[in-house]
């Protein structure tokens, strides 16, 4: 399955169809028109998102897992004995596999992953290659509170989110989350989180506007499903995809352009789009080591210690919750 996908921002369309009718109405309906990126990853947008994993201009994914591996012994240092991995929007976990291969004192390993069709296989999976490992699977959107399996109420917790779904959250969202992350994993606890850096502009554009234009489709994509499951009827030859670094606001910004004056139905509502408007449908927040930094004492935790890769596009940084 193409499963790289950031799952936590995952849609699974039987459980929250209306949700997905409401937020689109609700969407377009504002000004400027919106879209939420949760809803990029059906079927093929899951397969696309992996195709941008692999993408030369897309650093993210390379620049993590090099930095996961080459620092996971240092990383295992971090974690106490006996202790349960939680990882926020598990989805594959191929990067897990590498703290967990380094770190032998991670004795239980808790996926939290609103899709269970994902959990369950990569569960599988898992326990057949980890026999030693508790492998507690949570079915959850984990940005909402939810329950930890209680064979790990005694054990020390160190907390997984990489993949950059941060930056993917608004700025207030993003300290929630990690609030949240705090009061759920509990004192003494460990998170680690992989974020990607501000930097050269040309970088940082190219990255979301790649030459063989797979972040396109990707992000028109999101059109054909409106179509597909509202039965709207977007015209995708009319809309063009739109990337660019806001520097004001240390973001990317992807968008899709209306070419032209037209009106779309969806519902049976109609939508109006002047020539040249825009649908906002992700931001990609870039943070400074400083600028993340100061965001997670904000949020109850203390940088403990970073590693990043040898041109810094990326960060992995550890956070600690003491007291
Ligand atoms: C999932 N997320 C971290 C990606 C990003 O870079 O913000 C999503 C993406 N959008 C376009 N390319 C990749």
């Amino acid at each position: 399955m193409a499963a790289v996908a950031q799952t936590a921002l995952r849609h699974v369309p039987d459980k929250v169809e209306s949700d997905f009718a409401h937020d689109v109405v609700a969407g377009l309906s504002a000004r400027p028109k919106r879209l939420s990126p949760k809803y990029f990853y059906d079927e093929l947008g899951a397969q696309l998102f992996e195709e941008i994993t692999q993408l030369p201009e897309y650093y993210p994914t390379r620049c993590e897992l090099s930095i996961l591996e080459n620092n996971a012994a240092e990383m295992a240092q971090l974690v106490p004995p006996d202790a349960a991995l939680i990882e926020f929007g598990s989805g594959s976990t191929r990067k897990a596999r590498i703290l967990l291969d380094a770190a032998p004192a991670i004795t239980a390993y808790v996926p939290v992953d609103i899709s269970s069709e994902m959990l369950q296989q990569e569960a599988a999976e898992l326990r057949r290659d980890y026999p030693r490992l508790s492998v507690l699977p949570v079915e959850a959107d984990f940005t909402k509170p939810f329950q930890l399996p209680d064979d790990i109420a005694l054990r020390p917790r160190v907390g997984f989110f990489p993949g950059s779904t941060i930056g993917n959250f608004e700025p207030h969202a993003a300290a929630a989350f990690l609030s949240h992350a705090a009061s759920m994993l509990g004192a003494q606890s460990t998170l680690i989180i992989g974020f990607d850096l501000v930097k050269d502009v040309h970088v940082l554009n190219a990255a979301y506007n790649d030459a063989a234009g797979v972040t396109a489709r990707f992000n028109l994509n999101l059109l054909t499903r409106i179509n597909r499951e509202l039965g709207a009827n977007f015209d995708l030859g009319a809309f063009c995809h739109q990337a660019f670094y806001n520097a004001e606001r240390r973001r990317i910004e992807m968008h899709l352009a209306s070419r032209t004056r037209q009106k779309v139905k969806i519902t049976g509502r109609s939508f109006e789009f002047r020539a040249g408007e825009t649908i906002h449908t992700e931001s990609s927040y870039k943070y400074t080591p400083e600028s993340f930094g100061a965001m997670a004492r904000g949020s109850g935790w203390t940088p403990v210690a970073s590693w990043t890769d040898p041109q810094r596009n990326f960060m992995v940084q550890a956070l600690s919750r003491q007291g």
